[in-house]
């Protein structure tokens, strides 16, 4: 079974908008959980755009499945990370002035500081996935720091033209896949994710769980949670049971 991680920053980016106390990003992930979501994903960025530190402490408590808390590896997020206990935190590149997260983790250019951020994380019993472009090179690298997890980025995929360039992108993300299994960890992929191009991820051999914010989110606000997660859901699992893994 593939499973379904919602990632719920943008309904924090609505209520930042107007600083004030609504929509909940904590009552839209019970919305979500309620609706057949298997885990609850959140970016808590550097500069506090959306989801806030109070978020993320309320949600550790609320969720009933996977609480995945991605940040940047630096040492206030780690601090943060510890003292709250997510089940698993995914490590990802971030720049101020980014609209979103572009490109994965410089793994290779990173390790030794990226190593010490995994110790720290696995010794508080956190589990720890990379966000990394789909290259070989770069899962191999992250495999040698000990984490459990991989998660492709998708977004070149999700940007690509239909026809030839989005193949190409997929077929890149199948030999990233295919590492990272390869490799003995867990394979997760996100980013750019929504209805129209989900389902060859699904499909993937192997995909454990896939994170989705923006299209669904975006899909949620016209149609209710409940009916935007179901929705998904059933093209995950439709696509996940004609795939070969
Ligand atoms: N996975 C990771 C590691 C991300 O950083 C993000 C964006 O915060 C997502 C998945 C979700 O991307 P989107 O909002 O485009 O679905």
């Amino acid at each position: 079974m593939v499973r379904l991680f919602v990632n719920v920053d943008h309904v924090a980016t609505l209520r930042q908008q107007r600083a004030v106390a609504y929509p909940d990003p904590v009552v839209a992930a019970a919305l979500c959980e309620l609706a057949g979501a298997d885990g609850i994903t959140v970016h808590l960025r550097e500069d506090r755009r959306h989801i806030q530190d109070r978020d993320v402490r309320v949600l550790r408590e609320t969720v009933r499945g996977v609480f995945n808390l991605e940040m940047a590896a630096l040492p206030e997020m780690v601090d943060i990370a510890i003292a709250t206990k997510p089940h698993f935190c995914t490590l990802v590149p971030e720049r101020r002035a980014e609209r979103t997260t572009e490109g994965g983790l410089d793994v290779l250019g990173r390790r030794a500081d990226l190593a010490m951020v995994v110790k720290r994380l696995s010794g508080a019993g956190i589990g720890v996935s990379l966000f990394i472009d789909p290259d070989p090179a770069v899962v191999r690298a992250s495999a040698e720091l000990g984490v459990g997890t991989i998660e492709l980025h998708t977004g070149d995929y999700c940007d690509a033209a239909p026809g030839d360039d989005e193949r190409r992108q997929l077929s890149r993300l199948a030999v990233g896949a295919r590492a990272v299994v390869e490799s003995g960890l867990r394979l997760a992929a996100g980013h750019g994710l929504d209805y129209r191009n989900v389902a060859p991820v699904a499909a993937l051999p192997h995909m454990e769980e896939l994170n989705i914010g923006h299209g669904l989110i975006a899909r949620a606000v016209m149609l209710g949670m409940e009916r935007a997660v179901a929705e998904l859901k059933g093209i995950i699992a439709a696509a996940a049971a004609g795939g070969a893994g």
